[in-house]
């Protein structure tokens, strides 16, 4: 089943990042950054390697100290709140390069996504579990299959579907079409737009441009550490400059 969107582009501000400035020792990778997403948005975030986009998640996600500037999450500043309790507070990352459990289960793995955030009783825990298995029928056939020797693209899976047992409010995803061929991106993509039409709402951080820009509401573009350009996914898609750096035209 497929619910409407609750918010269209311009509803209710879920996260407002102004001005943030991140480092590693005196290195700053990220100068300044602010963006924005909205309730019910899927917004990507584009960018060269070593832009700063996985620094940017993870100083949303809590695992990366702020120099300075603000975290807003649903109207409350978490720029100082430790990564497990913006977890309970509804904001969730799948971690660059997947992180999948080699000696779990599948199950297992998605087990370590409530980990953190325990259901209250078993229907809605199964709920969620079954939630999973219709968007990646696939995990439900591999139930029982260690994480280790999963495909790469099952492993994509495992840990969006891990990310999805915390209960999003905002899932944070970075790269996860990485290393995957063309026809499991596609398939990537479409769940990815499926879970975000179904009321979750998604920031992507993705080298994948068109495709990306071609799904989102929004994007941003960085380059080494600041954002240089904003709007639509379409709009981006049509700008010539982002063309010639991001989608191999020009
Ligand atoms: N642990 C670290 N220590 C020092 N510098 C780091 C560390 N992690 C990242 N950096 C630096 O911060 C900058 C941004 O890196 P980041 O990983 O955020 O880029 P990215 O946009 O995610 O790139 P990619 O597309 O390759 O994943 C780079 O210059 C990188 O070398
Ligand atoms: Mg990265």
């Amino acid at each position: 089943m497929t619910a409407p969107k609750r918010a269209e582009p311009g509803g209710e501000l879920l996260l407002e990042v102004a001005d943030i400035v991140v480092g590693y020792g005196r290195i700053e990778a990220l100068h300044g950054i602010s963006l924005h997403v909205a309730e019910g948005e899927l917004v990507t975030l584009l960018g060269a390697n070593g832009a700063g986009k996985t620094t940017t998640m993870r100083a949303l996600s809590g695992l990366l100290p702020l120099t300075s500037g603000r975290i807003m999450f649903e109207g409350s500043d978490i720029s100082r709140v430790p990564a497990h309790r913006r977890v309970l507070a509804g904001l969730v990352q799948a971690p660059e390069g997947r992180g999948v459990f080699p000696g779990m289960t599948v199950r297992e793995n998605l087990d370590m996504g409530c980990y953190a955030r325990p259901f209250r009783n078993k229907a809605d825990y199964a709920a969620a579990v079954e939630r999973v298995f219709e968007l990646f029928p696939r995990l439900r056939e591999r139930e029982k299959q260690a994480g280790g020797t999963l495909s790469g693209g099952e492993q994509q899976m495992v840990a969006i579907g891990r990310a999805l047992m915390a209960r999003p409010r905002l899932l944070l995803l970075d790269e996860p079409s990485m290393g995957l061929a063309p026809m499991v991106i596609q398939q990537i993509f479409r769940i990815i737009a499926e879970i975000n039409a179904t009321g979750t709402t998604v920031l992507l951080v993705e080298q994948n441009a068109r495709q990306a820009l071609a799904r989102s509401d929004r994007g941003y573009i960085l380059e080494t550490g600041a954002v240089t350009e904003s709007g639509p996914g379409r709009e981006l898609l049509d700008d010539p400059a982002v063309q010639a750096a991001y989608l191999g035209v020009g």
